[in-house]
C-alpha cells in the first residue's frame, strides 16, 4: 500500500489544530473532508487513535452524516435544501422533475439558513436562492 505523505501531513495537522479541544472528532471531520473529499479508513484510524477513541465510534459518525463520504467523488455537489419551509415554496416538485444525470451528485440538506428565500440550493459556499425548476435545471446543467 503506498503511503501519502502529503495526506498524512494534512491529516496531521487538521487534528493538531483541534487537539484538546472537547467535541473535536465534528470538527476534525468536516475539516477532513473538505482537505481531502473523503473520510478514508486510514484516516478513521488516525482520527481513532488521535481522540482515544475506537475506529467503530469515529466510523460510526462518518456513516451517520451525510456529509461525510468515505470514498472520493469527483463529481461536482449541489446540496438542495427539502426541508420544511423549502418544501413549502414546491422543492419537491423542483427534485421530482431533475433530469436524471450521473455528472452531478444532488445531495439533500435540511434547511440552508435562509428559509424566507427558498427553494433554496447550495454548491460549494455559493447559496442559490428562489430556485425555480428552469434556474434548478441551468444550474446542474453549469455544473455536469
Ligand atoms: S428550509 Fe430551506 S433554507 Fe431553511
Amino acid at each position: 500500500m503506498a503511503i501519502d505523505v502529503k495526506t498524512d501531513i494534512q491529516l496531521d495537522q487538521i487534528i493538531a489544530a483541534h487537539a484538546g479541544c472537547e467535541g473535536a472528532l465534528l470538527p476534525i471531520l468536516h475539516d477532513v473532508q473538505a482537505a481531502l473529499g473523503h473520510v478514508s479508513e486510514a484516516s478513521i484510524r488516525t482520527i481513532a487513535h488521535a481522540l482515544n477513541l475506537s475506529r467503530a465510534e469515529v466510523h460510526g459518525v462518518v456513516s451517520f452524516y451525510h456529509d461525510f463520504h468515505e470514498n472520493p467523488d469527483p463529481r461536482p455537489v449541489l446540496r438542495l435544501c427539502r426541508a420544511e419551509a423549502c418544501q413549502a415554496r414546491g422543492v419537491e416538485a423542483l427534485a421530482a422533475a431533475l433530469p436524471q444525470q450521473d455528472r452531478v451528485k444532488v445531495e439533500t440538506v435540511y434547511c440552508l439558513g435562509l428559509c424566507s428565500v427558498g427553494p433554496n440550493a447550495m454548491v460549494g459556499d455559493r447559496l442559490h436562492a428562489r430556485l425555480d425548476s428552469a434556474r434548478l435545471n441551468a444550474l446542474v446543467e453549469q455544473l455536469a
